[in-house]
């Protein structure tokens, strides 16, 4: 199918969540197909794009990747504005990172300064469900999917940055989702 012509859509979207949970891993292993064991914290914020097709459209998506270490109003709210779609990660082997998806998810509320919170597309990536064949979990996913029904039924994705496993099926959804609330 030619798609030359069509429109292209710029979508930003944000990725959230404690530092060490693998924000930049699924990054890098969705948009290069690489992964790496040796952690080198984000300083700062920087993107990446990646083109993809959504149903018949052709869309950019402008991949945010933040800092977990940072305090999260250090990026400054004009930072936030504009977004299409935040992702939250936490880590299903860290419970502490579970926990403070509240955090994250209200800080966004507050900084983005959305009209209508309740329908801005957010989605949660459950990460490194490939930890020691899953032996050493902590959150299950019957408790992300609670958390997820509590703040509107948010889609949930359990992911391996590692393996790549259900990465590229997030980042599409991540698309779709945010390309219908442009
Ligand atoms: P900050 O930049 O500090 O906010 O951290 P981050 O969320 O970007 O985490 P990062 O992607 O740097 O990953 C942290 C560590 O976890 C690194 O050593 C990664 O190799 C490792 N890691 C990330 N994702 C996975 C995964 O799916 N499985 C496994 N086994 N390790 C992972
Ligand atoms: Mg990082």
């Amino acid at each position: 199918m030619d798609i030359s012509h069509k429109k292209r859509t710029l979508l930003k979207v944000i990725l959230l969540g404690d530092s060490g949970v693998g924000k930049t891993s699924l990054m890098n292993q969705y948009v290069y197909r690489k992964f790496s064991q040796h952690y080198k914290a984000t300083i700062g914020a920087d993107f990446v794009t990646k083109e993809l097709q959504v149903d018949d459209k052709l869309v950019t998506l402008q991949i945010w990747d933040t800092a977990g270490q940072e305090r999260f109003n250090s990026l400054g709210a004009a930072f936030y504005r504009g977004a299409d779609c935040c992702v939250l990660v936490y880590d299903v082997n860290a419970h502490k990172t579970f926990d403070t998806l509240n955090n994250w998810h209200d800080e966004f509320i507050k900084q983005a300064d959305l009209n209508d919170h309740e329908a801005f597309p957010f989605v949660l990536l459950g990460n490194k469900v490939d930890v020691d064949g899953g032996n050493s979990r902590k959150v299950t996913e019957k408790k992300a999917r609670e958390w997820c029904a509590s703040r509107g039924n948010l889609p949930y994705f359990e992911t391996s940055a590692k393996e790549g496993y259900n990465v590229e099926e997030a980042f599409l959804n991540v698309a779709k989702i945010a390309s219908e609330n442009e």
